[in-house]
């Protein structure tokens, strides 16, 4: 407990100088500066290497401090007392006379925001009176980071500090509505988008690639563990790496599970460890069998097309 505090304290510390450190989410690990501050946030998209013109997501404990940055609606509302705390970003009209750096949306007039369920993130957001900006914690384009010692093999010294939070509960980024109008989902993610629906109770598009490039989720290439790979394999080439989402009793060394037994969220909680440890080992190429495509799995499936892309 003790030591809980204190890394708060010395998170808090961090960010108050405007440096930019990583936090623990329930998602992947973020990359986080004050959201107020010029300063932070240039910060954020120099260490990314991330293009200027590809918005941030602004991180709250909770609606009582979003209302000084946002226009909320009704569908916000619906869909906040529903699934916030939790792996949903929404795409919200920013408010005239907000403080939220204009870097953060690049002068845009919509901002994404989220209300991650971390407990240790909830603590540090609490203690601040500035929301965080935190894009995924990796070097653009490449796989997000789900433990710790990811984000320091993305940057090294880089960056000042880790706010270790364990390995994230699921894995994969937060699912991302657009409901400045007619809701649009922009990202699949964490969250099912058969639930928004269902809360939402009304038809809503899906919109994951754009020619406009507005989310790089959107963008062809993204999510890469910088080496090829293909998808809906049925067995692996020579010198190939195989993933598989079900052991199997034959023993190969290139064989790697998501999971145990065919489990969607289990293997989006693995995904980017494997891909990660498949490089790691010397491969030079991937192969992976085909993933059921319904829940979760839809989410697995679009970050591997979006790899394969490489
Ligand atoms: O789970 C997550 O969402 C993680 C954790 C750290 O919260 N964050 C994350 O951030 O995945 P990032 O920056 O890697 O992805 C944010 C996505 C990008 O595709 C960005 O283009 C899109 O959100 N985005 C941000 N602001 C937007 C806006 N105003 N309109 C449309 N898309 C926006
Ligand atoms: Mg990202």
């Amino acid at each position: 407990m003790k030591s809980i505090q204190s890394n708060i304290k010395k998170a808090k510390k961090y960010l108050d100088k405007n440096h930019c450190i990583a936090v623990p989410t329930e998602t992947v690990y973020g990359l986080a500066g004050n959201a107020y501050s010029d300063q932070s946030v240039k910060k954020i998209f120099k260490l990314k290497k991330r293009p200027t013109n590809n918005p941030l997501i602004v991180h709250y404990s909770d609606i009582n401090k979003l209302e000084d940055d946002c226009v909320v609606n009704d569908n916000f509302i619906k869909l906040y007392n529903k699934f916030s705390p939790g792996p949903i970003t929404f795409i919200l009209k920013l408010k005239k006379g907000s403080k939220i750096s204009k870097f953060v949306t690049n002068k845009q007039k919509s901002l994404a925001v989220r209300f991650p369920k971390h407990p240790l993130f909830r603590k540090l957001l609490k203690s601040l009176n500035y929301p965080l900006a935190a894009p995924s914690a990796n070097m653009s384009t490449r796989l997000s980071s789900v433990k710790a010692s990811d984000v320091i093999e993305e940057f090294g010294s880089k960056i000042k500090y880790v706010l270790d939070g364990g390995k994230c509960k699921i894995g994969v980024e937060s699912t991302i509505v657009n409901i400045l109008d007619k809701p649009i989902i922009l990202r699949y993610g964490g969250l099912d988008i058969l639930k928004i629906k269902k809360v939402l109770n009304k038809k809503v598009l899906v919109k994951t690639t754009s020619k406009k490039k507005i989310a790089p989720g959107q963008f062809p290439l993204h999510y890469s563990p910088g080496i090829p790979l293909r998808i809906n394999a049925k067995k692996p080439k020579k010198n190939e790496a195989f993933v598989l989402i079900k052991k199997r009793k034959t023993k190969f060394k290139n064989y790697y599970y998501l999971s145990k037994n065919n489990d969607l969220q289990q293997s989006a909680k693995n995904l980017y460890t494997i891909l990660r440890k498949i490089k790691k080992d010397g491969y030079k190429m991937i192969a992976v069998e085909k993933i059921q495509n319904k829940g979760i799995g839809i989410t697995i499936n679009d970050r591997l097309s979006r790899a394969s892309k490489y």
